[in-house]
């Protein structure tokens, strides 16, 4: 790779050298006013092979260290989301800008405490809702608001896979289940398409995968299935269903989202590199309303740093990320009491 001048802007510390921090470091590597200068991760082999493609000498086992060097300004959080919160604030505490994975956290103190921190110290505080960056989901917002497919909308969102393979994806103490890990995306999403605030949230869910011995280790099995609906302000409404505790080999294909509304039906696909809203309307005719085939992790980690440069909120900040999980977490307290939750 090239080597950056030491005079870049952005010099960032990626913490968790997974799926997600190696995603990151790319797209930061890419940008011409920032360069990956540390990674960090438990796991020394994952820690060395980011290091080696990120040009870098040396690696970190403990995010602290990391996160104190001097000539570290950014911190990409790609941790499991039960750490989120505490590498996080321990970033915005030594003054670095803080890009989260998403969920931004597992619940709602640690995201307050999340914001808190970095509104002390003056720092950028983003979430990785990459969505929010594709072309497609923002032209949406805009089509439906000049009435592009009426009111009131349905949205209808279906994710349902095998038992993850990452077993920590079905320990509610670790990435909380599908109804957090991949419900806050669509949370977020519509409150920007319905422009309005979630008023009511119902939800049923079940432990399918609970007996496997895959998962037997965890004590805490989050909720694998689940049918959630949010009621919106405007009389909206968005249903998600999933299931990540299908038997192994068990993977029904999967479709686009679907928006129903008086005009038709929008679908919906949000791949890393190709996003496009296709519109079903009268008499059977398809009509092509947004597609991009940029990617998405680059887009947002632009933004971040343009934020950073140019001293803006992040369009997905604490505040997106504290309302998207207050949805997952009613919808997980209204499986817990079998009744809808009301949100003030
Ligand atoms: N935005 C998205 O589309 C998207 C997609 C997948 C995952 N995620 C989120 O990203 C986060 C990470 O997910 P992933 O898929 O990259 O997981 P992963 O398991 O691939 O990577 C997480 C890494 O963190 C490391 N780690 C654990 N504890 C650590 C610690 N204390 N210090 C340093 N490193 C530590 C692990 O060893 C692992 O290498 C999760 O919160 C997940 O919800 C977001």
């Amino acid at each position: 790779m090239t080597v950056k001048s030491d005079s870049i802007s952005l010099r960032v510390c990626v913490v968790g050298c997974g799926a997600m921090g190696t995603i990151h470091a790319a797209r930061w590597n890419r940008l011409p006013d920032a360069a990956v200068v540390a990674v960090v991760d438990i796991r020394p082999d994952r820690a060395e092979r980011l290091a080696a493609t990120c040009g870098l000498d040396r690696w970190y086992l403990d995010y602290r260290e990391a996160i104190c060097r001097d000539d570290v300004n950014v911190v990409s959080v790609c941790v499991p989301t039960h750490l989120h919160a505490e590498v996080a604030i321990c970033a915005a505490e030594h003054g670095k800008h803080v890009l989260s994975e998403k969920p931004m956290a597992l619940t709602l103190a640690g995201a307050d405490a999340m914001i808190a921190a970095a509104a002390r110290q003056g720092v950028k505080l983003g979430v990785g809702f990459m969505r929010r960056y594709s072309p497609v989901q923002a032209r949406v917002a805009e089509w439906l608001a000049a009435g592009g497919l009426g009111r009131p909308l349905a949205y209808h969102a279906l994710d349902a896979r095998e038992l993850r393979p990452k077993r920590e994806m079905h320990d509610a103490n670790a990435n909380g289940g599908p109804v957090i890990d991949m419900g806050v995306h669509l949370f977020d999403g519509w409150s920007l398409l319905f422009a309005a605030e979630p008023v009511e949230v119902f939800a049923q869910g079940h432990r399918l995968a609970a007996g496997r011995p895959e998962i037997a280790h965890i004590a805490t099995v989050a909720v694998d299935t689940a049918t959630v609906i949010v009621r919106y302000a405007t009389g909206d409404t968005g249903t998600f269903v999933c299931s990540w505790g299908l038997p192994p080999g068990v993977t029904p294909p999967g479709g686009p989202d679907i928006l129903f509304g008086p005009a038709g039906a929008l679908h919906l696909t949000y791949g890393i590199t190709h996003q496009e809203a296709l519109w079903l309307r009268e008499g059977g005719v398809w009509e092509t309303i947004a597609v991009s085939d940029e990617d998405m992790y680059a887009r947002e980690i632009a933004s971040f740093a343009a934020c950073i440069l140019e001293d803006r909120p992040p369009p997905a900040g604490g505040a997106e990320g504290r309302a998207a999980l207050r949805v997952a977490l009613a919808a997980i307290e209204s499986m817990q009491t079998g009744k809808p939750v009301l949100l003030g």
